[in-house]
């Protein structure tokens, strides 16, 4: 195997004004299984990401929902790690762009591409709601299109036509904000001298860092010329304020990638590890960034363009991916196929995604399609009917005839030889992101060891008397064929092979360990790792996201769509009937001990009295509540949750509290009642 390498890796910071749907899902799981198979093949790979957590979108929306935009963005923050999670998305760290570390990044970056003249000012004209009191970004303008006359487009393009404008070209224009027409005001704003990295752009851009389609768009935008870029934007603005220049703020776009760096910067000094030197210019660190193919101009123009006018290293790679559609159509809330991260959640296992998603990634931009039949027919096809088969069908005789012993030799050495050998073949799909690829080597191999099994058919002599050691020989044999590909799957279905782990009572696998088979070996018994997907389930699942009206924010900054459920505004969930909730075992509990836990400062860890035991709950209410002011009271909990195993201990059951965030209150029965007595 080549030398350690040291990767970072990131993916696009997500607005944080609106839910994580499918769409998003794609880039986090695409960069979270090439992240997982780097560090699979024994490298130093770590993943960053934030939530972009600044600009007019969010400012507004936070007005409007009587909240400051702190509470939206640690509202939005939460939201997004939990659904983050869900999906099992492995970061290193997960910030924010509103953050002292991103504030001071974007700073230097901003004087030292000052102080090397990269900066000018000019006044501009633009367009200004009087009533709103406010400089209308493009997409808060709306009129008739200049060059066709279509009604209700946007200030910078027109969806009937296609054109790009300017919003004072626009006919009839209105603020989306107050519907009165903007005047024009000027006003001085900075800009980045983009042409000055004209020739260190196109090389970089030829050097092999993009991928050949995104190098031939950026051939047209160099054709067009390379415009200053506007970084400020004027007061009232939610964002950093420019440090020489009072009442006027970064423009979002200025420190979103930055957010990049500052989330790296806060890891490394939590885990002593050098950040100034992943970023100077002859770094031998690798830096790659995963983006969707809608921000390949901030990505591959102004970012690199910035880092290097700051005296950084510029990125070894920019990915970028193309957009998922649903059953062949852009995603529709009407069509009921907008579907949030939390809605697919809500329904079935994030590892058929993650598998769905790998089989139909190649490395290139084209969009791709979640068609939920083939959806459905692949995962049960693939997952259940190839690979879990193999395992299925070879752990009962191995459990009852040999107590769980594997053989001691394998009979076929050179088909386990084989299967090793297609790591190399596997490996390289997953490192030049052609995923695809890679899940078809796997099944290929699948096919190969059912159909080597099948052809012996261990179940037809599994009885018969002096055959026993072959019984063994084959069971053993596709075990070990097992493994492997399970080993090859684990950047994809992390939970899967932890499951198939535990059951073979290996270590956890990687591409180094897999060379060698489990021989004369104590296997558990076989626990079914992944079932079938029903229709029912994804009519169900469509159900709930037809449901849930409230739309998401899903695009560049688009006001008209960047707004979600609000803080303590959920809709209410799905009718369930009383044996549904008489499942949940509520019961009362005395809180007898709480105290902050070590390295989670959202949690604290409660002893709960439950009159009959003592349970341990860890409970995120660390934001609203002091330990000592919750000893000795009385709380609600459940109490037949299954254990969840954390970083800190084991959560023994759930408090039952009201609100996230910093909003939160652990409810409490009224006096009278005792610890233990059930709740109905
Ligand atoms: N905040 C910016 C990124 C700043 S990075 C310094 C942004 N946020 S976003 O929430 O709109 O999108 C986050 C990522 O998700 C982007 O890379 C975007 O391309 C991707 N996707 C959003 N919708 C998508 C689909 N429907 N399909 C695939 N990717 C999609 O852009
Ligand atoms: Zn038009």
């Amino acid at each position: 195997m080549s030398a350690k390498r040291r990767i970072l890796v990131t993916s696009a910071l997500p607005y944080a004004n609106g839910s994580i749907h499918i769409g998003h899902m794609v880039e986090y799981i695409q960069t979270d299984i090439w992240a997982r198979y780097q560090r699979l093949r024994g490298h130093d790979c770590r993943y960053f990401c934030a939530d972009d957590a600044h600009g007019t979108p969010i400012m507004l929306k936070a007005r409007e929902l009587g909240t400051t935009p702190e509470a939206l963005i640690e509202h939005y923050s939460a939201e997004h790690q939990r659904d983050f999670g869900g999906f099992l998305i492995g970061f290193d760290n997960y910030y924010s762009t509103h953050s002292t570390e991103n504030r001071e990044c974007a700073e230097l970056i901003y004087e030292r591409l000052r102080d090397n003249g990269h900066i000018v000012t000019r006044t501009i004209e633009q367009a200004y709601d009087e009533q709103a009191g406010l400089f209308l970004p493009d997409r808060f303008i709306k009129g008739r299109c200049p060059r066709c006359g279509a009604a209700d487009q946007y200030g910078d393009s027109c969806e009937a036509c296609g054109a790009t404008y300017s919003p004072n070209e626009l006919i009839d224009a209105v603020s989306v904000l107050s519907g009165e027409a903007p005047v024009t005001r000027s006003s001085e704003h900075l800009f980045f001298r983009l042409a000055d990295f004209g020739e260190l752009l196109r090389e970089w851009t030829r050097g092999g860092h993009l991928q050949r389609e995104i190098a031939n768009k950026l051939d047209e935008w160099f054709e067009a010329g390379l415009q200053d870029w506007d970084i400020s934007r004027d007061a009232p603005y939610w964002g950093f304020e420019i440090p020489d220049a009072p009442g006027k703020y970064f423009y979002v776009w200025l420190d979103a990638p930055i957010g990049y760096m500052a989330s790296h910067k806060n890891w490394c000094a939590h885990h002593g590890e050098d950040f100034a030197a992943a970023w100077e210019p002859d770094s031998d660190t690798e830096l790659y960034h995963f983006i969707g193919k809608d921000i390949a101009y901030f990505h591959t123009l102004f970012w690199p363009a910035m880092l290097h006018g700051a005296g950084f290293r510029m990125p070894d790679g920019v990915f970028c991916h193309g957009f998922l559609t649903v059953d062949g159509q852009k995603m529709s809330k009407s069509r009921g196929t907008f579907i949030r991260a939390r809605t697919y959640l809500d329904h079935l296992d994030p590892e058929y995604l993650r598998y769905y998603f790998a089989a139909k990634l190649g490395p290139g931009v084209d969009d791709l399609d979640l068609n939920l039949d083939d959806f459905i027919q692949r995962v049960n096809a693939d997952l259940v009917g190839k690979l879990v088969n193999i395992a299925s069908r070879c752990a009962g005789f191995i459990t009852k005839q040999f107590n769980g012993r594997l053989a001691a030799e394998l009979v076929e050495p050179e088909l386990y030889g084989d299967f090793v050998a297609a790591g190399e073949r596997v490996a390289a799909a997953y490192e030049g992101r052609d995923f695809a690829r890679a899940m078809r080597e796997i099944m290929d191999l699948a096919d190969r060891a059912n159909a080597w099994i099948a052809e012996r058919k261990p179940w037809e002599f599994a009885r018969e008397e002096g055959r026993e050691a072959e019984v063994q020989a084959v069971c053993s044999q596709g075990l070990n064929l097992f493994r492997v590909l399970i080993g090859y799957l684990k950047p994809v279905l992390p939970q899967t092979a932890a499951r198939a782990e535990a059951f073979l009572q290996c270590e956890p696998l990687d591409w180094q360990r897999l060379e060698q088979p489990l021989l004369d070996h104590e296997i558990a018994k076989f626990k079914p790792l992944l079932t079938r997907i029903e229709r029912s389930t994804i009519d169900a699942m469509l159900e709930s996201a037809r449901a849930d009206l409230q739309p998401t924010g899903s695009g560049a900054d688009d006001a008209a769509q960047a707004d979600a459920a609000p803080p303590g505004g959920e809709p209410i969930a799905d009718e369930i009937t009383i044996d549904d909730f008489t499942r949940v075992d509520l019961r009362v509990a005395r809180i007898t001990a709480a105290e902050a836990v070590k390295g989670a400062d959202k949690l604290l860890k409660l002893t709960l009295d439950l009159g009959s035991e003592t349970r341990t709950v860890f409970a995120g209410i660390r934001a609203a509540y002091r330990p000592e002011e919750l000893e000795g009271r009385l709380t609600v909990m459940v109490a037949n949750l299954a254990p969840r195993k954390m970083r800190f201990g084991t959560s023994e059951g759930m408090v039952l509290a009201a609100g996230d965030g910093d909003e939160i209150a652990i409810l409490s029965p009224d006096s009278g009642a005792q610890p233990g007595q059930r709740i109905r």
